[in-house]
C-alpha cells in the first residue's frame, strides 16, 4: 500500500535514497496532536463550505478522535513509508475511515498550510512551558536575594574588585533579564498567533473554506493576511529560536559566575550535593556540572538560531523543502531549555552562600575609593580633584601594604586638607552600600523595594 500524498503523475515509486533522504516522522510526528486538532478544524470548514454532509461529518470527527487515541496509546505510529506526520495521519485516518471519506479531507489543504500552522499551534504551547520554568528560576534567584538580603559582595567591572554591592542587588540583576525573556516570549506570541490554514499551496484556497474560522477553532486570534507570507515565512520560528538562545545566554552568564564563585579561589557558594558532580578519578572533586551544561548548551541554542537564519537567508518565496530544516532547530531549543532550566533552578535554589567570606571580600582591592571621591563632591570639591585625591590615597595605601581604612587621620590630611576625620563615614561597607540611595542602587532600602518589584513581575506573568 502506497501511501505518497502526490503519486499520480509518477509511473514509479522514490528511490530508497530520496525516500531516506526525505523522511521527517523522526522529528515532526511530535505535531500529531496538533495536525489532528487542525484535521478537525478543517472538516468543520469543509462541512460549512457545503462540500461534507453532516453524517460524513461527523464520521470524520469520529474517525480522527480514534486516530488520535490511536495516536496517544501508541497504537498507530508512522513507517517507514510514510513522508512526514501529515502523510502519516493521512494513511492513518483512511485506514479507519476509509479511501472514500478519508479521501476528502485534504480538500483545500496543502500540506504548506498545514505545517506552517502546526509549528506555529506547537510553539506556542511550548512558549508557555518555557515562560513558566524561566519564571521558576527568577523566583528561585528572588528567594535567594531575600535570604541573603544584607550580605555585602565585591562589585566587579573588569572581574576586578570595582565597589561593594549587596549580593542580594547582584542575583536580582540576574531575574531582570530573565523577566525580559519572559515578556519577549509573550510579545512573540502576538506575532505567532496567526493560522496559516487557508493559504493551500501558496495562493489561497478556491472551496469557499473560511481562514478565520480554522485559526479561532485552532486557538489563533487572526488568520494570514497573505497566502504566500502564510507558507513561506519563518521569521516567527526564528524569533522563537532567538528567545531561546537569549534565555541561554543570560543563564550561561549567571552560569560562569556560579563556576568562579564555586573555585578553592573565590569559595563564595557551596554547590548542593544533588546538584553537583563527582570524578571518576579524584574523589575530593565536586563539580558544578548544571552550571558547565548551562553554558555548552547556551552555544548549542545560538546554533540552533544560527542555523535557522542561515536556511533562510536566500531562501525564495513561496515555500521550498528546505524549509522543512525549520524544525530540528527550535524542537532542540524547546528540548534543551526543557531538560536545563528545572536543573539550573535547583541549583540556584540550594546554592549556599558563604556570607562571611563575601562580606570580608566587599571593602578588598580599595573598592572604597569612589566613596572617597564622592564624599569629597558632596564638599563641593570638583570631581577632577576629589579623584585624583582619592587616587593618591590608593597609592599611599599600595606602598605600605595597608588598606584605605587604616590610613590614620594625619595620612588623610597629609595627602589633602580636604580629607578631615568624617570622611570615614563612607570608609565603611554599610556607609557605601546606604550611600547608593537612588533608584536602581544598591543601598539596602531600594534592593527591598527592587525585591519586591521582582516579586511583583513575577506574579503578573
Ligand atoms: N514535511 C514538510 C515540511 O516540514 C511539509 C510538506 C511540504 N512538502 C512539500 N513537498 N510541499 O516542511
Amino acid at each position: 500500500e502506497v501511501t505518497r500524498l502526490w503519486g499520480g503523475r509518477f509511473s514509479g515509486g522514490p528511490s530508497e535514497a530520496l525516500a531516506r533522504l526525505s523522511l521527517s516522522t523522526h522529528f515532526d510526528w511530535r505535531l500529531a496532536r496538533h495536525d489532528i486538532a487542525g484535521s478537525r478544524a478543517h472538516a468543520r470548514v469543509l462541512h460549512a463550505a457545503g462540500l461534507l454532509t453532516d453524517p460524513e461529518l461527523d464520521a470524520m470527527i469520529a474517525g480522527l478522535d480514534r486516530l488520535e487515541a490511536d495516536v496517544a496509546s501508541g497504537a498507530f505510529t508512522p513507517v517507514l513509508a510514510d513522508e512526514d506526520v501529515h502523510t502519516a495521519l493521512e494513511r492513518g485516518f483512511i485506514e479507519r475511515v476509509g479511501p472514500e471519506l478519508g479521501g476528502r479531507l485534504r480538500a483545500g489543504r496543502s500540506r504548506n498550510d498545514q505545517i506552517a500552522t502546526l509549528v506555529r499551534m506547537y510553539l506556542r504551547e511550548q512558549a508557555r512551558a518555557i515562560a513558566s520554568d524561566v519564571l521558576d528560576l527568577a523566583a528561585a534567584l528572588a528567594d535567594q536575594a531575600e535570604a541573603n538580603i544584607d550580605v555585602p559582595m565585591p562589585g566587579r567591572t573588569h572581574l576586578q574588585h570595582a565597589q561593594p554591592v549587596l549580593l542580594a542587588h547582584h542575583l536580582l540583576a540576574h531575574a531582570w533579564p530573565l523577566l525580559r525573556d519572559v515578556a519577549r516570549l509573550r510579545d512573540w506570541d502576538a506575532r505567532a498567533a496567526v493560522s496559516a490554514y487557508g493559504s493551500g499551496a501558496l495562493a489561497g484556497s478556491s472551496l469557499g473554506l473560511d481562514p478565520d474560522a480554522v485559526a479561532a477553532d485552532l486557538g489563533f486570534p487572526a488568520s494570514a493576511q497573505n497566502s504566500i507570507d502564510g507558507t513561506a515565512a519563518r521569521d516567527v520560528v526564528a524569533e522563537f529560536a532567538f528567545v531561546a538562545a537569549m534565555t541561554g545566554v543570560d543563564l550561561s552568564r549567571l552560569a560562569e559566575e556560579v563556576i568562579l564563585w564555586a573555585t578553592k579561589e573565590f569559595s563564595f557558594v557551596t554547590l548542593d550535593d544533588a546538584f553537583s558532580t563527582g570524578s571518576s578519578i579524584m574523589p575530593q572533586k565536586k563539580n558544578p556540572d548544571i552550571a558547565e551544561l548551562a553554558r555548552g548548551k547556551a552555544g548549542r541554542l545560538v546554533g540552533d538560531l544560527a542555523g535557522l537564519l542561515t536556511t533562510l537567508k536566500g531562501l525564495p518565496l513561496a515555500y521550498n523543502r528546505d524549509l522543512q530544516e525549520d524544525k530540528e532547530p527550535v524542537f532542540d531549543a524547546v528540548d534543551t531549555l526543557g531538560l536545563l532550566l528545572p536543573a539550573f533552578t535547583g541549583m540556584v535554589a540550594t546554592l549556599v552562600f558563604n556570607r562571611e567570606r563575601m562580606a570580608e571580600l566587599a571593602p578588598q582591592g580599595f573598592s572604597l575609593a569612589t566613596d572617597i571621591a564622592e564624599w569629597l563632591v558632596r564638599r563641593r570639591v570638583p570631581f577632577r580633584e576629589a579623584h585624583e585625591i582619592a587616587g593618591a590615597c590608593v597609592r599611599a595605601c599600595e606602598e605600605r601594604g595597608i588598606d584605605l581604612p587604616d590610613l590614620t587621620d594625619a595620612d588623610l590630611a597629609a595627602i589633602s586638607p580636604h580629607l578631615t576625620p568624617d570622611v570615614r563615614e563612607v570608609l565603611t561597607v554599610a556607609g557605601s552600600l546606604a550611600s547608593r540611595s537612588a533608584k536602581g542602587g544598591t543601598a539596602p532600602a531600594r534592593v527591598k523595594e527592587q525585591l519586591e518589584r521582582v516579586r511583583a513581575e513575577i506574579a503578573a506573568h
